[in-house]
């Protein structure tokens, strides 16, 4: 087959936020750069964000960014880094309002400053009361954003592949990363891309579930390519469920509606946080929403003939609230779950949303894996941004409006940081293996010389049905057990699954099987990360272990795929300017 051989400063996989944001940074600066990307950019799953975007602007009462900085480590049940975490949020208030000088159109005060909503765990004077920091544009916030990081990067000469998929990565003798092994869908015409700087910006893995918010596009693409490099994946364990899917659709409520003042109920219209979180009470954080809204279905005051959802509550606000606020959730609610949130309320279930877990980074966008003793070391010419990195800024559980955040502030630091060091290597690009993309030629021709291989659909099936039944808002030891030999199972048969159409132009089918290659990795590490942290933080709710146990897990799980190895690392607990924001019971 003939391979074409292309060569940039930078290759970027993924023209999601983070990815939109870093190859800004790069073009700007005059780099030679490639956006590689599934779907036109403005179709990437960032358009689905719907709230807001963290950042202590204090445009209607006072904020401060170490008030942000406490709820995020709290947020994190503790795992989060605390100096990727300062750097965070003492970067919120200039990417927002860069953002805003690119044209992103913000919803506006009276006084004409971007508007601000209130969201689950964010407060003021360190967990006092909820406080506004959620700057929004209505209840479609990542697709404003996202069309304004894409302008400016049309205004940049970004140069986009659009519809190709990046298949593997390529790393050098000494496990320098040097470009990517790519697919064109369009023809089946396999490229590598050459370059001095890799950045992913993948997004999350989030269709592993059956019941997801998460875009059919979401496969954990750079986490199986990161993890089939030999590299570890970390705190895959950690998987968000939003509180606010529609119930039967899995499509995203946003978490502005209970901050525009929306009210969860149980069957008997009860307020039921005020027992869970008597001081946030449906502001609280959203793995204790999740847990809280499981628990009253488990305990049978769950709606409908089924008992089996609650109730979002947004009668009492007044209509022009919802219309001009929320005319998206407006709009999904009529459509998906066929009511009028002006007149009744909307039927919700937890859903999968967010992978707090990913690629290993550090705060400067640089990848990360544990060499010669040391468990930060970098990997040269290997960058992470965005859902697939994991910095790790979320720790155990995320709060709402922090991953709009975190893909502004580290897609921006990913490319700062490659600008840097492609000065500081100024001369040619790094010499290719001989056998640069035979891994993925190896995978092609598997798939093309797979006769009465298993439906992919059916083994995706199989793998999402596990993930959801095993590993869900609460975990159960016989379950996690049962759960990782039948996601064993399911790599097995996904190594066997093939495909009918072999043919090479727009071949979707060939495009879903490599991506389940994908997902089947991000799954194993979810699975087992679960299986074997035995305590209860964050997202991870173990049964059979309630209680954090900082003697023995205050650490990163790291995922390798040889064998499914588990290591860990440190979590980085000194901030960068201020004190240790110091461990303690977390409650709203
Ligand atoms: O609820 C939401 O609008 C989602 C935001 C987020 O995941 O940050």
């Amino acid at each position: 087959m003939k391979i074409t051989q292309r060569t940039f400063d930078a290759v970027i996989v993924g023209a999601g936020g983070a990815g939109l944001r870093s190859a800004i940074q790069l073009s700007e600066s005059g780099l030679k750069t490639a956006v590689i990307t599934k779907v036109f950019p403005t179709r990437s799953h960032t358009v689905a964000a719907q709230g807001g975007v963290a950042a202590s602007l204090g445009n209607s009462e006072e904020d401060h960014w170490h008030w942000h900085m406490y709820d995020t480590v709290k947020g994190s049940d503790w795992l989060g880094d605390q100096d990727a975490i300062e750097f965070m949020c003492r970067k919120a208030n200039e990417v927002v309002i860069e953002l805003e000088h690119y044209g992103m159109p913000f919803d506006r005060t009276d006084a004409g400053k971007i508007y601000q909503r209130p969201f689950g765990g964010h407060m003021s004077n360190f967990g006092e009361k909820p406080v506004r920091r959620a700057c929004a544009a209505a209840d479609r916030t990542g697709h404003a954003m996202l069309h304004a990081l894409y302008q400016r990067n049309v205004r940049a000469n970004t140069q986009f592949f659009v519809e190709w998929m990046a298949l593997d990565l390529i790393r050098g003798a000494e496990g320098e990363v040097l470009g990517v092994v790519a697919m064109e869908m369009e023809t089946g015409e396999i490229s590598i891309f050459q370059a001095k700087a890799t950045i992913f910006a993948t997004g999350g893995s989030g269709r592993m579930f059956y019941s997801s918010t998460n875009a059919f596009i979401n496969t954990g693409d750079g986490l199986g390519m990161t993890a089939r490099a030999g590299l570890p994946i970390q705190d895959m364990e950690f998987f968000q469920f939003h509180p606010t899917g529609v119930y039967g659709a899995g499509v995203l409520i946003t978490e502005g509606v209970r901050g525009e003042g929306g009210i969860l109920r149980n069957s008997a219209g009860e307020r039921f946080m005020e027992r869970y979180a008597p001081n946030a009470k449906d502001l609280a954080s959203r793995d204790v929403v999740s847990r809280a809204m499981a628990t009253e279905i488990k305990e049978g005051r769950g709606c409908g003939p089924n008992r089996d959802h609650v109730l979002l509550d947004l009668s009492h606000l007044d209509p022009k609230v919802i219309m001009q606020r929320l005319p998206g959730i407006r709009e999904i609610s009529i459509q998906f779950a066929g009511v009028d949130p002006i007149r009744e309320p909307i039927p919700v279930v937890p859903t999968a949303h967010y992978q707090m877990g990913g690629i290993p980074t550090h705060y400067s966008g640089r990848v990360v894996a544990p060499r010669d003793g040391d468990p930060d070391a970098i990997v040269p010419g290997f960058y992470a941004a965005g859902e697939c990195a994991c910095a790790s800024v979320h720790g155990a559980n995320r709060l709402g409006t922090n991953s709009l955040l975190d893909l502004l502030v580290f897609g921006k630091s990913a490319g700062d940081s490659v600008i840097e060091d492609v000065a500081s290597h100024p001369k040619s690009l790094p010499d290719l293996p001989a056998n640069a993309a035979d891994y993925s030629l190896s995978r092609l021709a598997r798939l093309d010389g797979q006769v009465d291989g298993e439906s992919v659909h059916e083994v995706q099936l199989a793998l999402r049905r596990t993930m959801q039944d095993h590993c869900g808002v609460f975990r159960f030891p016989d379950l996690l057990k049962e759960g990782v030999s039948e996601i064993m199972a399911v790599a097995e048969r996904v190594g066997r699954s093939g495909i009918k159409d072999k043919s090479k132009v727009f071949n979707t089918a060939r495009i879903e099987a490599l991506e389940l290659d994908n997902l089947i990795e991000a799954a194993k590490a979810t699975m087992i990360g679960a299986a074997t942290r035995q305590e209860s933080r964050g997202a991870q709710a173990r049964a059979d272990f309630p209680e954090r146990d900082d003697i023995n897990w205050l650490k990163h799980t790291l995922w390798y795929r040889e064998d499914n190895r588990i290591d860990s690392r440190p979590v980085h607990l000194k901030p960068l300017t201020v004190d240790t924001i110091e461990l303690k019971k977390r409650t709203y």
